[in-house]
């Protein structure tokens, strides 16, 4: 019997890589470090750069959106709004998603950024869900994007091996026949602020010669810190998530984890009770590309997964934010 509870499905994926990689012998030659440290240390062996400094974040969220769109077989006219994660956006005023509104030629759509930096796609997802569950609109493009090549301080060799840059895409449409976004937790603890951020370039310290020269325009970050705090964080979102609504480890088809380091989603995967061949894992192909982990991963799996499955998606990220959403799978063969 079809439930008749209108829920978000996802109904097509879109992803953008850069083409150029940025290697761990590449990073062997700006910072002291080396290819077994990156390895063994966060499971990264490359990452995208976006080199053409004529294009930023709003073309990757584009060409995402673009393929999205395509696959599903959906005018860009037909979109009534578009959600964009992200914390590099092209510029600070105005959104990205006005700036991807107008590149993909969305003329009926409204929209705006979400900022919460590594959980941004997740906490996009449960926004746009929303709208749709309310009846509100029929398609909403959420997307999660970051150049972070752009805020990365390469004479910093804890922080600049980790990031690279992409952008995912997923169309979400009504549904009720009892696939889609199912629930969701999330959380915030601004007291995290100063552990992982980007201290120039808002009101705070505006640019100017002294905040360049102070480095503030870089992203910074207390690995250690946000380490622990991530480890527990993710795993303890996707343990409640799981929990309330009475799902245990053989219940999910993947974990679908933030991509920030390896042993962060070993640790999230070992507390849902799910084995890795229900783990979804890039990092050592794209690094850690913020906003975009969560989408590059279904875009990665998307031939594999069937309707019905259940995913659990997990994220952490500066603020702190962090959370976790059950999504049944809508489509697949
Ligand atoms: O995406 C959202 C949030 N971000 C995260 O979730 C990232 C969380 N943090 C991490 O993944 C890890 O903290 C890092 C990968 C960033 C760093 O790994 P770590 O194991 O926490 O290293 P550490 O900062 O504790 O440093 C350990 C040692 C230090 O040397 P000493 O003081 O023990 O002699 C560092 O100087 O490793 C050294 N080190 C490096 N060595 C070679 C730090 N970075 C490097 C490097 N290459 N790139």
């Amino acid at each position: 019997m079809p439930d008749s509870k209108t829920t978000a499905a996802v109904t097509a994926v879109g992803t953008y890589l850069p083409p150029d990689r940025l290697t761990n012998a590449d990073l062997e030659k700006l910072v002291d470090t080396n290819d077994e440290w990156i390895r063994t240390r966060t499971g990264i062996e490359e990452r995208r750069i976006l080199k053409d400094k004529t294009k930023a974040t709003s073309f990757m969220a584009s060409e995402a959106a673009r393929m999205c769109l395509a696959k599903a077989g959906v005018d860009a006219s037909e979109v009534d709004c578009i959600l964009v994660a992200t914390v590099t956006p092209d510029v600070v005023f105005p959104s990205t998603a006005c700036l991807v509104q107008n590149q993909i030629g969305a003329t009926n759509a409204w929209g705006y950024d979400i900022s919460a930096a590594c959980s941004g796609f997740l906490y996009a997802l449960t926004t746009g869900s929303k709208m749709i569950e309310a009846g509100m609109h029929q398609k909403v493009l959420v997307i999660g994007a970051d150049t972070m090549t752009r805020i990365i301080d390469y004479t910093d060799r804890a922080t600049c091996i980790i990031f690279g840059d992409g952008a995912g895409a997923v169309l979400l449409e009504p549904t009720t026949d009892g696939t889609g976004f199912q629930d969701s937790v999330q959380y915030v603890d601004g007291s995290g602020v100063d552990s992982l951020w980007m201290p120039g370039g808002g009101s705070l310290h505006p640019a100017t010669h002294e905040t360049v020269d102070a480095r503030l325009h870089y992203a910074s970050q207390d690995g250690k810190t946000v380490f622990k705090r991530a480890v527990t964080g993710m795993a303890d979102a996707a343990a409640e998530v799981m929990e309330r609504n009475g799902l245990v480890g053989e219940d999910i088809r993947y974990l679908v984890p933030h991509q920030a380091n390896l042993r962060i989603i070993d640790a999230t995967a070992r507390r849902m009770g799910v084995g890795p061949d229900q783990v979804m894992v890039n990092i050592a192909k794209y690094g850690n590309t913020t906003a975009a982990t969560l989408p590059l991963c279904l875009g990665d799996w998307e031939n594999q997964l069937r309707p019905g499955d259940n995913l659990i998606l997990a994220a952490f990220g500066g603020g702190f934010t962090w959370g976790a959403t059950w999504l049944k799978w809508s489509y697949g063969a």
